[in-house]
């Protein structure tokens, strides 16, 4: 065996040379990566190997370029990826890539230069770096659709999506399947064959094939371009990445793509968009991460999970249960909302289609129900309650499961807002009462908050985050606070919106603001989709707020057909005469007068309190870190993504600015402006919010 560098072996087996990657965690194409590759391929090249395997060790293949050099100043100059490319297709003995984990973004790029391809049937390989706000830079996006043709490369670079390695097979991107556990041998076999049949040395930048069959086909993109405009909506990238694969269509040579496809990445690399997401992408792995409990903290087994409320909550939170193989039991009090619930998750089981129907059956079969929690919830691990906001029926619930409830078991709820301390004071073992706050539905919403009362204990917290990982969540640890981080945030945007139109804003125009800005709708279409009688009581309804003249003239929302706006049979909504009435209507009597107010008002006023919010959460040690924030509102309320967060959003616009604006508006309309004291302290220290810690 040779040391190649610190990262990078070579040895040999019979006639083949094979390199091996080993750079945890994810064999990432670091400095030294792109060396040990360059140096490895160099000195495999100059011996009498006849064939040369590229394998990883670890848990995968390479996973990628290194985000984390992206931005930072260069170091030592080393061998470039394109080196290292050019080295790898222009080998004169077959170079063979040897895939297991995942192949991602610059690391399928590299095995997109070796002849020959074989994977595991577990591996994954695509190119997601539009994920990251960016496009495959260093190839990829003039040798994928070579090889899987045009419309299977747009959707796999403008999904970022990691296609399994049977599928890829299919595709032509692998070309053969190792048993699992074999690759090694497998790979080194293949090599063998290749020498042995002496096949050719597949060169893909060389086979314009499948882009010929686009050429004079322009409708091809512009149909891709019309049927996902919703979808990239905001986004720069994935219109970056069809360009890009436009470019390997019409250019003259593989080169002249080249050279697009390197302008366009570099825009985007310099650009906001990126630097928020790829700065979220550590966000998200960073909010794992909790001081204080170390990653191998044992945790309490969860094989069965009980759920008290069969209502859309608990039905949606037990589908995430079974859908990794947790046997779920759900109570109620009465049979009819238990039928109910349970074949409501039937209906969206079978709605869904995600998984074959055996598979769906045996989900629905983890799922049972019952009328008795002394009977369901002897031998639960864990118990989430999700019924009525009171805090008398919360305190009923987990005293009863105080008594019934093994030791051990884990005793949460689903609270949105009730203080969890409280909660857990009625029992004998706060130690394991925790809040799991799933966002509606709950089978489709990634977000989680944990809520870590007072007495949590640490092995309760570390259950809970790796068991949101096992069902698909993306987990934050949060402090008991009214409303938790991201509706503790919510309201101050809501307040606002609701004030604004009170002074002379309409809803839509304060929709069309924040729907320019990302995200998904604003609050007053929210509304009207929501319902707006959620809370609504027609007989203590006086029509003292624009929602009660609303509701009263039955205008609940969509389901309507009208509520802040009027809607088609089409359910497209357009701005209301009757709603513009009604809003002037309670100004003029409030005695104050409308005023025309801008879009900057509008967007200032909505964001810069969420933002002043976040940082009072942290001043009070509600959240871990500024970047946690960002994740709940990026996962849980439509934050776009591109704009990091709302802290990272905050620091583009400056720490300055935000104080001095929420001066201006304290000075103007009173406390709810206040600034918080640490968003003082931090513009006077010249710090970022990136840099405040809860
Ligand atoms: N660069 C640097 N660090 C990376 C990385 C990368 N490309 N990918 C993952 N990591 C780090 C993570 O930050 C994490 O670090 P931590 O333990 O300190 O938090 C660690 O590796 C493990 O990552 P995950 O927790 O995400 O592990 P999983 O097993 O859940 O997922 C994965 C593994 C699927 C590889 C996932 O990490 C992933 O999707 N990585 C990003 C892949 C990607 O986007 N590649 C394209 C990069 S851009 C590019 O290649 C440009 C090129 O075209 C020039």
């Amino acid at each position: 065996m040779t040391e190649i560098n610190a990262v990078t072996t070579l040895t040999r087996d019979g006639d083949v040379a094979v390199i091996t990657l080993n750079s945890p965690p994810v064999n990432a194409l670091s400095a030294a990566v792109r060396q040990g590759l360059y140096d490895g391929f160099k000195a495999a090249g100059a011996s009498d190997a006849k064939a040369i395997v590229l394998i990883c060790d670890g848990r995968t293949f390479i996973a990628g370029a290194d985000i984390t050099e992206f931005g930072a100043p260069a170091g030592t100059p080393t061998a470039s990826l394109f080196d290292v490319q050019t080295m790898m297709e222009d080998s004169p003995v077959p170079v063979i890539a040897a895939i297991h984990g995942t192949a991602l973004g610059g690391g399928l790029e590299v095995a997109l230069c070796a002849h020959y391809r074989v994977a595991v049937p577990s591996a994954r390989l695509g190119l997601p770096e539009v994920a990251l706000g960016l496009l495959p830079g260093a190839g990829g996006t003039q040798r994928l659709p070579r090889v899987v043709g045009v419309e299977t490369a747009l959707e796999m670079m403008t999904s970022g999506r990691h296609v399994p390695a049977p599928e890829a097979f299919k595709l032509g991107l692998v070309d053969e399947l190792a048993p699992e556990g074999e690759l090694r041998a497998a790979a080194i076999a293949f090599a063998n064959k290749c020498v042995a049949e002496n096949r050719p040395l597949v060169k893909i930048s060389d086979n314009n094939t499948k882009l010929e069959a686009a050429k004079g086909h322009p409708e091809i993109f512009a149909n891709f371009r019309k049927a996902n405009a919703r979808k990239f909506r905001g986004f720069e990238a994935p219109e970056a990445n069809i360009k890009c694969i436009e470019a390997a269509v019409n250019s003259a040579t593989f080169e002249e793509g080249l050279k697009a496809e390197r302008t366009l990445f570099g825009g985007l690399m310099s650009g906001v968009q990126s630097a928020a997401q790829r700065y979220y992408f550590f966000a998200e792995r960073q909010a794992n991460k909790i001081p204080g409990i170390a990653d191998d903290t044992p945790v309490r087994p969860i094989n069965k999970v009980g759920i008290i409320g069969a209502g859309t909550m608990g039905g949606g939170i037990a589908m995430n249960f079974a859908n990794v193989g947790i046997q779920v039991v759900i109570v109620e009090q009465q049979q009819a909302p238990l039928d109910k619930g349970l074949a409501t998750i039937r209906s969206n089981y079978e709605r869904s289609r995600t998984a074959k129907p055996e598979e769906t059956a045996k989900r629905v079969g983890l799922i049972t129900g019952s009328l008795s929690m002394e009977e369901a919830f002897k031998d639960v691990d864990l118990v989430i309650e999700a019924v009525f906001e009171r805090m008398d029926i919360k305190k009923d619930i987990f005293t009863k499961l105080d008594a019934i409830c093994k030791p051990g078991a884990i005793l949460a709820t689903n609270t949105s807002a009730l203080n969890i301390d409280e909660i857990a004071s009625v029992t004998k073992r706060p130690q394991d009462v925790i809040g799991l706050h799933f966002f509606s539905p709950a089978n489709v919403m990634k977000l989680l908050e944990i809520v870590r009362a007072d007495h949590t204990a640490d092995d309760v917290i570390q259950t809970s985050m790796k068991l949101a990982k096992k069902i698909g969540k993306i987990a934050v640890l949060v402090g008991v606070t009214p409303g938790f981080v991201g509706n503790r945030i919510l309201g101050q945007r809501q307040r606002e919106a609701q004030k604004l139109v009170l002074e002379g804003a309409m809803p839509w125009d304060v929709d069309r603001v924040l729907y320019d800005f990302g995200f998904p709708m604003g609050p007053f279409a929210m509304s009207d989709l929501a319902g707006l009688d959620i809370g609504w009581v027609k007989e203590k309804s006086h029509g003292e707020t624009i929602r009660d003249v609303l509701c009263e003239a039955d205008r609940r929302g969509q389901k309507t057909g009208a509520g802040y706006y009027d809607y088609d049979e089409n359910r497209n909504a357009k701005p209301s005469p009757f709603t513009e009435q009604v809003i002037h209507d309670f100004i003029v009597k409030s005695g104050a007068n409308p005023r025309k107010i801008s879009d900057e008002e509008i967007l200032e006023r909505c964001i810069f309190p969420m933002i002043n919010e976040a940082v009072k959460i942290l001043e009070e040690g509600k959240a871990i870190r500024a970047s946690d924030v960002d994740v709940v509102w990026v996962n849980g309320y439509g934050w776009p993504v591109y704009r990091g967060g709302p802290m990272f959003y905050g620091d583009l616009v400056g720490p300055a600015k935000v104080l001095e604006k929420m001066k201006e508006f304290e000075a103007k309309m009173g406390e709810q402006f206040k600034p918080a004291a640490l968003l003082e302290k931090l513009v006077a220290d010249g710090k970022k919010f990136a840099d405040l810690k809860g």
